[in-house]
């Protein structure tokens, strides 16, 4: 009996694993090849651990592909940095190689990426010109009063700021690091969006004479509808201390020009910076695009001349509907295309109209709602080598109450009759899905 009791334990925990998944625990010495995509679902390293590269970006350089994400830790503690930046890397996209961690949190209390301060949403490109791997990311670094114990538990107490909102560079020289901490950044200070130096001078006298307290506005999306004053006071308040760089994402043009691409104006407008010759440095140009729209999360493509840019609300971990944008220059001007996913809404009363299905079929229903993105947040689109037009969009289903645990949503982006971009959701797929004939 006792003996029973006992298997039927152990068949319940292990059950319990299978279900839950335990992220950080090395399950298997042999992890089986995988062979196609499965949203949502643990993704598995070559050590059969949940890969660990949130809000991730990808390069694909000599016959691999590099995923470069937010190392999480267990637990609420795991939405501050405490490790650092890890790689992985595949030749099929399907399975990854953990290639460890390519930028270290420091230990020196002194460093802008103490252990506890905040690294988000890292890219990497390469130079052709110099041969250095370029990193960029999101930081928040230690600031105030705050700022004054040098004790590292102190440090990791320390309640996270999302005002500090600095572009943090890092250079290799090999793919998968180790990448060395350049410096942080704000961005274009004392600088004006190009084409917009005359009319930012105006609005400055106007706001100074009419709005004496201008700089305190805070903005929400409604003021998007006022007077286009309140557009250019948003980007003035930081005139000076130099522009906030939150979500962000790189992309590198046909003609090998860089662009760091970021939520800016404390989230209310997106910016689009040149970088220079080297990628380590802003050229000056950049313009501002959807002011006071309030977009996080961009992720950049080009298909057939034309650029196309997903980007989220800001509803902080929570997910919310994807919003599409089309240009026929980096720069814009962007043109909106809302939320391009498709899937089917199930409410509680499709449930019992058809109480036959089985419960996978639900679970799938519940999982490709399009009103959040199928429950995610973009990071990146991949583009895929060998294979025209072929982009997949890579999501974030973050967990912020154990931040480990994040999921990862690869899904193909297709091309509709009108030559826009859809994405739907797929439980399991591969990629000869961009074999198919598109519409
Ligand atoms: C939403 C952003 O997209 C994430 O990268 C992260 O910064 C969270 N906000 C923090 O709340």
């Amino acid at each position: 009996m006792k003996k029973i009791n006992c298997m039927i334990l152990g068949a319940a925990a292990l059950l319990l694993c299978c279900c839950v998944g335990a992220p950080d625990v090395n399950t298997s010495a042999y992890v089986p090849k995988s062979k196609a995509f499965t949203p949502g679902k643990i993704l598995l390293d070559n050590n059969g651990r949940h890969v660990n590269a949130h809000g991730a970006g990808f390069l694909y350089d000599n016959g691999r592909y590099y995923m470069f994400g937010e190392h999480k830790v267990g637990g609420t503690l795991g939405n501050k940095s405490i490790v650092g930046v890890h790689c992985y890397s595949s030749e099929d996209l399907y399975n990854w190689r953990d290639e460890g961690i390519v930028l270290e949190m420091s230990r020196d209390p002194e460093s802008p990426i103490v252990i506890g301060t905040i690294i988000e949403r890292p890219k990497v490109i390469f130079n052709q010109k110099t041969g250095k791997y370029v990193m960029w990311f999101h930081m928040e670094s230690r600031a105030g009063p705050r700022a004054k114990s040098t004790n590292i538990d102190d440090i990791i107490a320390e309640k996270p700021s999302y005002k500090t909102a600095k572009a943090g560079l890092a250079v290799a020289d090999k793919v998968d690091g180790p990448y060395k901490f350049v410096g942080a950044y704000r961005l274009n200070a004392g600088k004006y969006p190009m084409g917009d130096e005359s009319r930012m001078k105006q609005s400055r006298e106007k706001l100074d004479k009419e709005y004496p307290n201008w700089r305190k506005m805070q903005f929400k999306p409604s003021d998007k509808n006022k007077d286009d004053i309140y557009k250019d006071a948003s980007f003035l308040k930081y005139f000076e201390e130099g522009q906030f760089l939150r979500d962000m994402t790189l992309f590198v043009d046909d003609d090998l020009k860089a662009y760091l691409i970021c939520a800016s104006e404390d989230n209310a407008t997106l910016h689009i910076n040149e970088l220079s010759d080297d990628y380590q440095s802003l050229t000056g140009h950049f313009a501002r695009v959807f002011p006071l729209e309030f977009n996080e999360a961009p992720a950049v493509f080009k298909r057939d001349g034309k650029y196309f840019m997903l980007s989220s609300h800001c509803t902080g971990w929570a997910p919310n509907p994807l919003r599409v944008a089309v240009s026929d220059s980096i720069y814009g001007p962007w043109k909106p295309l809302g939320d391009r996913t498709r899937g089917f809404n199930v409410s509680e009363s499709d449930r019992k109209v058809n109480p036959v299905l089985n419960k996978q079929y639900w679970r799938d229903a519940a999982d490709s709602q399009t009103k959040d993105t199928f429950k995610s947040q973009s990071t990146y689109v991949i583009k895929v080598n060998g294979k025209k037009d072929a982009f997949i969009y890579v999501g974030d289903r973050w967990t912020p109450r154990d931040a480990i645990d994040g999921r990862y949503i690869f899904l193909p982006i297709e091309w509709d009759c009108d030559g826009l971009p859809v994405i739907r959701w797929y439980g399991l797929w591969d990629l000869s899905i961009f074999d198919k004939k598109q519409k």
